[in-house]
């Protein structure tokens, strides 16, 4: 990356593989034809490139081809999954209402889920253990009668715990109650085999596996009856209407088969290059680190800085590193997933997310770690 900052904050966004973008390239240009338009052989090309994309992605979760919907990202997956479910659950006259959550959830959850409960449906947000695991017991307790819905991510975009999906699914399908994982921040990252596991709906994107910005996808179950969020066209089962794009599908399958191809690999070298800045850390002492340092994803780190100023801690580093206070997408606020693990809002802004990526190098890390040595000397001189 230009500008003499060393990037250590891949849970935020990842650069598209160059093979990605080489995959995608023709589908911009020579072979554009729209895949709804069955009547010309371009068209057709377009199609058949989209299923196999499609079948790609949907094979790589467990899930049937026609299980996977195209969509803009992430936040639009969980938006048509929690909103869908919820409508469909009104339009066939049913009596369930209440929605269950983690307090830790990305607000891409959080929020359709407090918009609902806005609109009639009673929202459960369940405090996680101090590691930012559930609680499973307490999970079984908000199951009723009238629960409709689960949504638990699968690895958590700040700590990067990774939350036991197949009790949380046992739990649900006992209840006969539905099962929302967002996987954005573990499709590509850790084995997750979503059908096998137990996963009704599936929420991934493409920025986060070295794919484009712009493309995701939910995978849905067989038998599951969403409302669409979006009209206009019967693209997608009539569920998402919209011209497929079809070069970042391409480019997103083409992300999952290479995320796929060098996650063992990847994951065991950036867990040794966090582990050495997880050292480097703690002989600096007063650092504590949120999260349960495993089950956790292999490329996170997320410390708190005992003793320094949030904002004046952040303006040391960003001269030198780009790293992240919490979610990228709640940018300003102390984070609310810290303050869940019962962190003060002071020690929340005090933090750091360190996520490591594909080109992440252990010079990269001893930088950092050196950035984080220096900028603390000068706070804590002060
Ligand atoms: C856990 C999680 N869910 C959802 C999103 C939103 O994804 P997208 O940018 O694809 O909409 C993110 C991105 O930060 C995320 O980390």
């Amino acid at each position: 990356m230009g500008s003499g900052v060393t990037y250590l904050d891949y849970q935020s966004t990842t650069p598209c593989d160059p093979a990605v973008v080489e995959a995608m390239a023709r589908w911009w240009t020579e072979d554009f034809a729209n895949p709804a338009s069955r009547l010309h052989r371009p068209g057709l090309t377009a199609a058949a490139v989209v299923q196999q994309s499609r079948a790609a992605i949907a094979g790589s979760l467990g899930f049937a081809p026609e299980e996977l919907i195209f969509c803009s990202g992430a936040s639009e997956a969980n938006n048509l999954a929690i909103k869908g479910v919820a409508e469909a659950e009104l339009q066939r006259g049913g009596t369930r209402r209440r929605l269950v959550c983690l307090a830790t959830e990305h607000r891409a959850v959080l929020d359709p889920l407090r918009y609902l409960a806005g609109h009639g449906f009673e929202l459960i947000c369940l405090p996680p253990q101090v590691d930012g695991l559930i609680d499973l017991q307490r999970l079984e307790q908000a199951l009723n009668p009238q629960t409709l819905l689960v949504s638990v991510m699968a690895a958590n975009n700040e700590i990067g715990v990774l939350q036991p999906l197949a009790a949380i699914a046992e739990l649900c399908r006992r209840r006969q109650v539905l099962f929302h994982c967002d996987g954005a921040q573990a499709v590509g990252h850790i084995p997750l085999q979503a059908r096998e596991l137990g996963i009704d709906l599936l929420s991934l994107s493409g920025h986060k596996l070295y794919g484009p910005k712009g493309i995701g996808a939910l995978a849905i179950a067989p038998g599951i009856e969403l409302a669409p969020q979006q009209h206009g066209g019967s693209q997608e089962r009539g569920l998402r209407a919209g011209t497929l794009p079809v070069p970042l599908i391409v480019g997103l399958a083409r992300a999952v088969e290479l995320a796929e191809a060098d996650r063992e690999k990847r994951g065991q070298r950036l867990a040794q290059l966090r582990d050495a800045l997880w050292e480097r850390c703690q002989a600096l002492g007063g650092i504590q680190r949120n999260g349960a340092a495993a089950p956790c994803l292999p490329h996170n780190l997320n410390i708190s800085i005992e003793g320094v100023e949030g904002n004046a801690l952040h303006q040391g580093l960003r001269r030198s590193l780009a790293v992240s206070s919490g979610s990228a997408c709640a940018a300003g606020e102390p984070s609310h997933v810290l303050q869940a693990l019962g962190r003060s809002r002071l020690e929340a802004a005090a933090s750091v997310r360190f996520s490591l990526g594909r080109p992440s190098t252990s010079t990269e890390v001893e930088r950092a770690g050196d950035v984080l040595e220096e900028t603390l000397k000068t706070l804590r001189r002060a």
